[in-house]
């Protein structure tokens, strides 16, 4: 597994990989690496012959007052976990390569980031909308995955990738699970024993507010129990639980085409989104 720091040099090593046409996957991700992005790996593996893994922590979509400076860094480990997944080349940009001085261009992509985890964390999707378009603009790869934990995340991603017209694919994969069902994140790492504990409370509330929906309870009364579920547990600084229409993520007040259950809320310092297909 080739590792890669400098620009400079990607635009051969990416030829060198392409040899003979081959299908190259692309998956970018900020380290700290977890099951959840072996999982990515393994469908780009699948996807592709050659798979080409970023990591690089983004300072443009962290807010002020997020956790850009202690955000988990373990590089060591990060590429042992690639190269035993399969991982063909990683690209590790440095933030001066990626946004040398003067650098002026924002990516926004209107409407589906404005709801949600947009409206909560301003700015946070025109960072990753950036950050993203360069990579994929650097590597064009013919495959590009992300995890569905960030589910809007991967809806601005498609549609950034239509509107650019990068003729790029772009495919979600599942969300992974600790046994108890709490999402895989990078973010885990901040919860205490106790907090991890309580933590479990985000799926089950969501689960239990899927089961609900289904079977034909009023979406608004059950949304309100599943933040009272989450409430009693412990979380604070509730974003919100919300039932929206799974392609534009439009809130919804019925089930009434395939819709997603999502919720972003804070246990202790340590804010958690989490989604359901209902
Ligand atoms: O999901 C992530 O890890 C990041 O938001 C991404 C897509 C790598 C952009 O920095």
């Amino acid at each position: 597994m080739q590792i890669i720091r400098d620009l400079a040099v990607l635009p051969a090593a990416l030829d060198a990989l392409r040899g003979n046409g081959e299908r190259i996957a692309l998956v970018p991700t900020m380290g700290a690496l977890h099951a959840g992005h072996m999982a990515l790996m393994t469908e780009a593996k699948r996807l592709a012959d050659k798979v080409v893994t970023t990591i690089f922590v983004n300072p443009l979509q962290f807010g002020a007052n997020e956790d850009l400076d202690r955000y988990p860094r373990r590089e060591a480990e990060d590429a042992a976990m690639l190269e035993a997944g399969g991982c063909d080349l990683v690209w590790m940009p440095s933030a001066e390569q990626l946004y040398p001085p003067g650098f002026a261009t924002t990516i926004s992509v209107a409407g589906i980031s404005e709801l949600w985890d947009g409206a909560a964390r301003p700015g946070h999707f025109d960072g990753v909308a950036t950050v993203v378009a360069k990579l994929l603009i650097a590597v064009m790869p013919h495959v590009a995955l992300f995890g569905e934990k960030d589910y809007q995340q991967l809806a601005v991603i498609r549609q950034l990738v239509a509107d650019l017209g990068l003729g790029i694919e772009v495919v979600g994969v599942p969300i992974v699970r600790d046994a108890d069902g709490l999402a895989l994140s990078s973010r885990n790492a901040y919860l205490t024993p106790e907090e991890r504990r309580r933590a479990v409370a985000m799926p089950q509330s969501l689960i239990a507010a899927r089961d609900a929906i289904q079977s034909g309870e009023a979406v608004d009364a059950v949304l309100a129990r599943a933040r009272a579920t989450l409430e009693a547990a412990g979380f604070s600084a509730i974003d919100y639980v919300a039932l929206c229409d799974a392609a534009t993520l439009e809130p919804l007040v019925t089930l009434d085409r395939p819709a997603r259950l999502a919720a972003a809320a804070k246990m202790g310092t340590t804010r958690l989104i989490d989604n359901l297909a209902v």
